[in-house]
């Protein structure tokens, strides 16, 4: 509703690798030239599956963090932090499940999809069944405005923007609304006052789409009001009450293409991976070690670079002339596999050479590592406590 912030989690699971490169942190590394960031480690979230194994998290913790700042996200643009470090993200989890229809947490369809991918797991606990809750109490807290996701993650954006205004419609009435809200228009100065007025109309009466986003944009720009009035002139456009937490957007991450070494996808769980910082000369081995077309059983015997997943990776790493020469060589068995492989390899290990370099640093001090952790949930903890204060008094808490 105010400027954009964008705002997106990680479950701490171990260091990551280059499909989570190609997938989420290039895309965070840009987003953070342009807008607000902030970036957390979910780790209350990776409680809610792996309640279990205590004793792993704080390794991952650490280990994700430092990827991603060898990735390139900036501490000096972007707001890092940690989910448990800002109990106020608790507090708001709480405070939401009281107005939260269970029916509402059993529908979203990565409840039943994940009970039944991880179902060597107890997941038929109340943690899992919060665990969309808990990501809406993440986004709203900061009233951000963008969250980046993957594709799976839609219907828990869509159940976020419910939860907000199921609120709104619950506590977003104050008493005299209008007459206040018709006092923060004066505010205004006539001339807005008057502009606010007819885009409020036209999109009231005529449902004028384009109406409602100039008058949003025009409140945007007002930079004098205080935060109550600039709430009530926000929910006062689209009727209700005050709009006290704001709905998210979700910004959808193109699906990582990046395959992994056997030319399924590239994920922890199907053993395929490199990671972010992995080794060169792990790196070169396992692809040297990679399968092929299995038709090229001799050097002698032609390919097809469709039926092999090192082809895949040319798809990412080259430019056309090696991609041609790939094509060309394969079918007319011109080339060996090897060959065929080391641009691949000489690419991978371009890629990782700043993010071998940045990482140094902080593996040479992890006290940097953690006085940026520090720094960030501090940021956070101030943004959160700003939310905190209108949920308690929206809600009867705020005690004299
Ligand atoms: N559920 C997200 C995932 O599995 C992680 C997450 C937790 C998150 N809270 C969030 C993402 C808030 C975006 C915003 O990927
Ligand atoms: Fe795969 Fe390249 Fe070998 Fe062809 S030459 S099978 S594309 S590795």
């Amino acid at each position: 509703m105010f400027a954009d912030r964008v705002l997106s989690g990680m479950r701490p699971t171990g260091s990551l690798h280059l499909g989570h490169y190609h997938g989420v942190l290039k895309n965070w590394v840009q987003m953070q030239q342009e807008f607000e960031c902030l970036f957390f480690v979910a780790d209350w979230h990776a409680l809610t599956t792996h309640y279990d194994t205590p004793q792993s998290i704080e390794q991952h913790v650490w280990d994700m963090v430092v990827d991603w700042l060898a990735a390139g996200v900036d501490p000096s643009q972007a707001t890092l932090f940690i989910q448990s470090r800002v109990p106020e993200h608790a507090e708001l989890h709480l405070l939401l499940s009281m107005i939260t229809p269970l029916g509402w947490l059993e529908r979203v369809p990565t409840y039943k999809d994940q009970q039944e991918k991880l179902s060597e797991k107890d997941l038929s606990t109340y943690g899992f069944l919060g665990y969309p809750l808990l990501q809406s109490a993440d986004i709203l807290i900061y009233r951000a405005t963008q969250v980046p996701v993957g594709e799976d993650q839609v219907p828990h954006i869509e159940f976020t923007r419910e939860i907000a205004r199921r609120f709104n419609h619950i506590y977003g009435r104050e008493a005299g609304f209008e007459e206040k809200a018709e006092a923060a228009v004066k505010k205004l100065g006539s001339k807005k006052a008057r502009l606010y007025a007819q885009l409020r109309t036209r999109f009231q009466e005529q449902g004028d789409g384009e109406a409602l986003e100039a008058a949003k944009s025009l409140l945007d720009e007002q930079q004098s009001l205080n935060y109550g009035d600039r709430e009530r002139l926000f929910g006062y456009l689209e009727g209700g009450g005050k709009m006290i937490l704001s709905e998210p957007e979700a910004m959808l991450t193109a699906a990582s293409k990046m395959p992994g070494l056997d030319g399924q996808k590239m994920s922890k769980s199907y053993d395929n991976t490199i990671t972010l910082r992995e080794e060169e000369a792990d790196v070169t081995r396992k692809i040297r070690t990679m399968p092929t077309d299995p038709a090229r059983v001799r050097r002698s015997d032609p390919g097809d670079p469709d039926k092999c997943p090192v082809w895949s990776l040319h798809l990412v790493y080259s430019g056309d002339d090696t991609r041609q020469w790939v094509q060309k060589g394969c079918r007319s068995a011109g080339i060996g596999c090897l060959e065929c492989k080391q641009p691949v390899i000489t690419a991978v290990l371009e890629e990782q050479r700043p993010m071998r370099e940045r990482a140094q640093q902080y593996l040479d001090d992890p006290t940097l590592v953690r006085s940026i952790i520090a720094d960030g949930c501090e940021k956070a903890r101030r943004l959160a406590s700003e939310t905190m204060r209108d949920v308690r008094e929206a809600m009867g808490l705020s005690y004299g």
